[in-house]
């Protein structure tokens, strides 16, 4: 029978090999295609997402995954692979740092073991449910701050949604909880992927992630990593979180309430999230 360190170390082994074949390829790109009006996919996401999906199938031919580029394999298993081969493809694109390769497994909508790996900064984010979450073998927390006015948070990309009315709708709400935020914090960045983000999260660099639409893909691995590194994972409404969900807020903890609080939509606006 596995054990989650079993689990781990394979998502931590496929998280690797697709980062450093990545990273080798990124000054030399080719194949870069739009998948969607302000979407792009390159042979990288195309290679690892393969790769990654091969490295799963060998070891347990019966779970199920879930894969941004390749798509659902569903096989009636209890157990699905969350992957996103490249996070922050259109940062990795124009050789910018900013991305990385997500690999988790849950068992039904609940996380049990994940890892997200950083190429450029050769940093890798691990945990399993239960057991803490660490950086290159090194345990993390999240920030202690505790003071709005001291915080740091992030937000989701803008223009991402399937077709042009999504985009416009998101956007107005991405660019409304921003407004909301940003006199009562220090910074409000956007870094333009959502793994480097949730990893700086419960890493402390940050105190909070906020993202107005979002695939399981994205966030499985950060969900769990937050969480193990003792901060807090809600829909925006501050609803319970689980993999089903398309928004978030990741959070040290200490700040949320007052943060879903800063993001709430007046009620009478009309773009408030699902
Ligand atoms: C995207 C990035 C981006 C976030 C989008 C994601 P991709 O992932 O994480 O920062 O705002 O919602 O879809 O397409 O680069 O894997
Ligand atoms: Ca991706
Ligand atoms: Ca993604």
């Amino acid at each position: 029978m596995p054990t989650s360190e079993d689990y781990l170390n394979l998502a931590a082994g496929c998280v690797r090999e697709a980062g450093a074949i990545a990273l080798s390829m990124q000054n030399h790109l080719h194949a870069i295609r739009y998948k969607g009006a302000k979407d792009l996919v390159t042979e990288a996401d195309m290679r690892c997402d393969q790769l990654i999906r091969e490295r799963i199938l060998a070891a347990f031919p019966d779970h199920n995954l879930r894969t941004e580029e390749l798509g659902d394999k569903a096989q009636g298993s209890r157990y699905t692979w969350h992957v996103d081969p490249i996070d922050g493809t259109i940062n990795y694109s124009r050789q910018l740092p900013l991305w990385g390769v997500s690999v988790g497994l849950a068992e039904g909508d609940s996380m049990v073991a994940g890892a997200i790996y950083l190429p450029a900064s050769d940093e890798l984010f691990t945990a399993i449910r239960g057991q803490g979450a660490f950086c290159n073998g090194q345990p993390i927390r999240v920030s202690p701050v505790s003071d709005l006015s001291q915080a740091i948070i992030s937000h989701g990309d803008f223009n991402v949604g399937a077709d042009e009315a999504a985009r416009k709708s998101l956007n107005e709400a991405n660019f409304f909880a921003r407004m909301k935020t940003v006199s009562s914090v220090q910074r409000v960045k956007c870094l333009g992927s959502a793994v480097v983000e949730g990893a700086y999260v419960a890493g402390g660099r940050m105190e909070g992630y906020c993202m107005v639409i979002l695939n399981s893909w994205d966030v499985a691995v950060t969900s769990l990593l937050v969480a193990e590194a003792g901060g807090r994972v809600t829909g925006l409404k501050g609803e319970p979180w689980d993999l089903t969900r398309r928004n978030a807020l990741f959070s040290n903890g200490l700040l949320h309430g007052e943060l879903l609080a800063s993001l709430t939509w007046d009620a009478d606006h009309p773009y408030s999230p699902e």
